[in-house]
């Protein structure tokens, strides 16, 4: 599409944007960014501000508020220039400003830049947090399955790795715990996959239906079940029932970073099926190196229904022991994927679990 054409998100959503007058000529302009020490690097696309490029890119970079109050994305430009898209630098002191000390929530490209920045090395650097966020929308995947989304205010959004998980709690304490199932790039909009058992109060109120007037509030995240972003080593998925939902996230994260040379996904189902198996479909249409495989249990989850249709899938992917094999689900599918990949002779350290209740 021409850049001519292209229109920023937050155009496209009708959010009111300061120093409109001054962007109109940025929007024919796509820039790279390479952030230091980490070599890093990005496109910014017209008026879109420093930030939101970074994160659309798999980028995790430290910040906080979004909008110019908190100073947490402060970044100092080694070269090239910026154009202010927010008047929001009061944080910075006066010498900050002198050193080249910018907001990155604040500021756009004009042409190339290098930038000094704080980026996450892992699932330590995410500072805990505690967000009020509404319940956007509830809708059906399966029969027992709902897609739970919640928006964030537009000042405090999460800030996650793609797999990790947070705590929801609906007003009068009921709690539970939920990897995140969308990705980082999109810290406002956040999806959950969220199955209804016997005795799961949350799971059973997000069934009766919940609507716009509810909140929830969301604490987190936690987790170290997260992407190597130093190993660009060919990547296998193994998603076990809803363990797809750490999965998607950390596939969607891959294809933002678009570091590894190759995605594969195995998706082990039992009684909720492939409940997104259009979008699985998609990605492996729309990309050359994704390889999708989508396997049904005989019965419910059990060890030996794993092994009835795993080794068999494993046996069938050349190269598997330079891969990095990422495996999220019930305890059945992640005690026989990890048995059955460490003695095909995959390295621990490129074994990644994350076994869900
Ligand atoms: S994220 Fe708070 S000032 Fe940029």
């Amino acid at each position: 599409m021409s850049q001519l054409l292209t229109l920023s998100r937050a155009a496209r959503s009708g959010e009111p944007r300061p120093l409109r007058m001054q962007q109109d000529f940025l929007r024919i302009m796509t820039a790279h960014v390479q952030l230091m020490p980490s070599g890093h690097e990005f496109f910014v696309e017209g008026s879109d501000n420093l930030l939101e490029a970074a994160l659309r890119a798999g980028l995790a970079l430290d910040y906080g508020c979004s909008a110019g109050g908190c100073g947490k994305c402060k970044a100092k430009v080694l070269s090239g220039q910026v154009q202010k898209t927010r008047h929001s630098d009061y944080v910075l002191s006066a010498a900050e400003k002198g050193a080249g000390v910018v907001l990155l929530c604040c500021n756009t490209a004009v042409g190339d830049l290098v930038l000094e920045a704080r980026e996450a090395h892992g699932a330590t650097d995410m500072p805990l947090q505690n967000i009020e966020a509404r319940v956007k929308s509830v809708t059906p995947l399966a029969e027992d399955m709902r897609l739970l989304h919640l928006q964030t205010p537009r000042s405090n959004r999460l800030r996650f790795l793609a797999g990790q998980s947070v705590a929801l709690e609906l007003p009068g304490g009921i709690s539970a715990s939920y990897p995140v199932a969308s990705c980082p790039c999109d810290d406002r909009n956040l999806q959950f996959h969220v199955r209804r058992h016997a005795g799961d109060t949350f799971a059973a109120r997000v069934f009766e239906g919940l609507g716009g007037a509810d909140t929830v509030r969301i604490e987190g995240p936690r987790g170290g079940f997260v992407l190597n972003e130093e190993s660009n080593r060919a990547l296998v998925f193994i998603a076990g029932g809803a363990g797809f939902a750490p999965i998607k996230s950390l596939i969607e994260h891959a294809m933002a970073l678009e570091s590894a040379e190759s995605l594969s996904l195995i998706w082990l189902a039992a009684n909720d099926g492939h409940y997104l198996d259009n979008l699985c479909r998609s990605w492996s249409d729309a990309l050359d190196d994704f390889r999708y495989l989508p396997l049904t249990l005989q019965g419910a989850w059990s060890r030996e229904a794993v092994e009835r249709v795993l080794p068999q899938a494993l046996a069938a992917h050349a190269g598997l022991e330079s891969c990095d094999v990422y495996v999220a689900g019930p305890a059945p599918l992640t005690n026989a994927a990890e048995y059955l990949l460490l003695e095909r002779g995959l390295a621990r350290t490129q074994l990644f679990v994350n076994t869900l209740e």
